[in-house]
């Protein structure tokens, strides 16, 4: 099988968030198992020379844009058994971040119409093209309308991968014919609830929807997680499936971690509680036995921060550290960085995304909290159990599906239902508890680093649902 991954991020070209990872790790596990995976994204100012030195120019050609023609340079690279296309546009992608500009609608129109007509001239010819987030969504919108009945694209399926319904790529009508060039009789495609709604039109055309934990399948046909989608997502369900985010377990290995102080496993745990002293000195706290809690995020209201915000000086007062990492939305950076000043010997406070210190906590810390009001998969508790700490997470999408409460003894965290500040100091109540019973402690540690959250398994479901695709023609 061939499969075509379409994103508007990857690591390690370029990474804002989850969606990064996934499309920098699945394509690899994909063909590892002996399918060829290509990957396609932007080729964005912010890639790093070292790794533009790798690529290579393939062709340029002139992409349309409603009424405009539009430069598009093809270039390639491989890199662990997946080859990359990078798509080139000075204009729209020679700007400093990622998105957030006035003409992004505009910018990703070019980006998917230029990944279909790319496919004309380079010899990579998909069986299956996967895309992921609404900046990916006109893909399977143009292959319906446009592609479908033309010479060497009549057998292609689209699967569309849903890493976080709250983005949707939302518009005004005036965009379906002056920016997207769809005819008017196909408005119905993209129309929703006023709005030309990009994800919508992904959502009635691909042939398969996916989401990245079997609970945020069903989660989002509740109007509490859907953002206003769950009505067409009832309609749906015939396609939509769940299938859980891995992690890259190479990346994010404590026996080999190059990001880290001291390397250590399962079995030989003093590399960690070294790293916890390394870490707390870096960060300027001294190590006096108190627990450490991690918090790796992006600050905003669906990662639950409003709830730390209730609480957390009660927390911090009862004698517990926090090493918080993230950036986001002001009103939240200035919270923490209050915090960071009003307690500076528990509480330190790094704003940035900086992947190094993130692994440095991973690894230092005793405890990870991730509160989220939602989370459709949700990584960080993931690489955080990999490290030996547990996470304290509310029960929903993906963190419902890896973390399991250790009320009893088979736990590898602690978790909370209600979405609410108390529910989850009970839950921090309990983990403190747990960590000053050194026994129960260990064995909770080797129960989390015991888990195995690679992509194999979802690897061979994602190859499974692709095959069954493909045989259905
Ligand atoms: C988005 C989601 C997150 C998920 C990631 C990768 O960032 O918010 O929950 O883990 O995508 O799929």
């Amino acid at each position: 099988m061939k499969i075509l991954f379409a994103a508007s991020e990857a690591v390690p070209y370029a990474a804002s968030g989850g969606l990064a990872d996934v499309v920098g790790s699945l394509p690899k596990a994909i063909s590892a198992k002996g399918h060829e995976c290509a990957v396609v994204i932007p080729l964005y100012q912010s890639i790093k020379p070292e790794l533009r030195g790798d690529m290579e120019f393939v062709t340029n050609i002139t992409v349309d844009v409603s009424w405009r023609k539009q430069y598009c340079g093809i270039y390639t690279a491989e890199r662990d058994g997946v080859t990359y296309f990078f798509i080139d546009n000075e204009y729209y992608f020679q700007r400093v971040g990622l998105y957030g500009f006035y003409d992004d609608c505009e910018r990703f129109v070019f980006f998917d119409r230029a990944v279909l007509e790319m496919l004309k001239y380079i010899s990579f010819k998909p069986d299956i093209i996967n895309c992921n987030d609404w900046q990916t969504a006109l893909i399977p919108v143009y292959y319906q309308i446009y592609y479908k009945y033309q010479q060497g694209y009549d057998k292609i399926k689209t699967v569309f991968t849903i890493h976080n319904i709250e983005y949707q790529g939302k518009y005004g009508k005036e965009v379906l014919s002056e920016v997207m060039g769809i005819p008017s009789y196909n408005t119905g495609l993209l129309e929703y609830d006023g709005y030309i709604n990009m994800l919508k039109g992904a959502l009635e055309t691909s042939d398969k929807l996916i989401t990245v934990s079997p609970s945020y399948a069903w989660e989002i046909l509740d109007p509490w997680y859907a953002h206003g989608l769950d009505r067409i997502l009832v309609t749906k369900q015939y396609k939509l499936q769940g299938i859980m985010n891995g992690i890259d377990t190479k990346l994010y290995d404590p026996a080999h971690d190059p990001c880290i102080a001291w390397r250590y496993t399962s079995d030989e745990l003093s590399g960690k509680v070294k790293c916890k002293a390394e870490l707390l000195s870096e960060l300027g706290m001294n190590d006096n036995g108190e627990p450490l809690i991690g918090i790796v995020t992006r600050f905003v209201r669906h990662k639950g921060i409003d709830l730390i915000r209730c609480v957390f000086e009660e927390i911090v007062r009862s004698g517990v550290k926090f090493a918080v990492l993230g950036s986001g939305e002001k009103m939240y950076e200035d919270f923490f960085l209050e915090m960071a000043r009003r307690y500076p010997e528990r509480v330190s406070v790094n704003v940035g995304f900086i992947p190094e210190l993130s692994h440095k906590i991973y690894a230092g810390a005793d405890m990870f909290l991730m509160p989220s009001q939602s989370e459709p998969c949700g990584l960080a508790q993931m690489i955080a159990m990999r490290y030996g700490t547990i996470p304290i997470v509310r029960e929903t999408g993906g963190l419902r599906d890896s973390v399991r409460d250790n009320g009893g003894e088979n736990g590898n965290g602690f978790t909370f239902k209600t979405y609410n500040a108390f529910d989850m100091l009970d839950a921090v109540w309990r983990a403190k508890r747990d960590y000053y019973d050194s026994d129960r402690w260990e064995a909770l540690v080797k129960r989390a680093m015991s888990c195995d959250f690679s992509w194999s398994s979802s690897a061979d479901t994602y190859i499974e649902t692709f095959e069954d695709m493909i045989k259905e023609q």
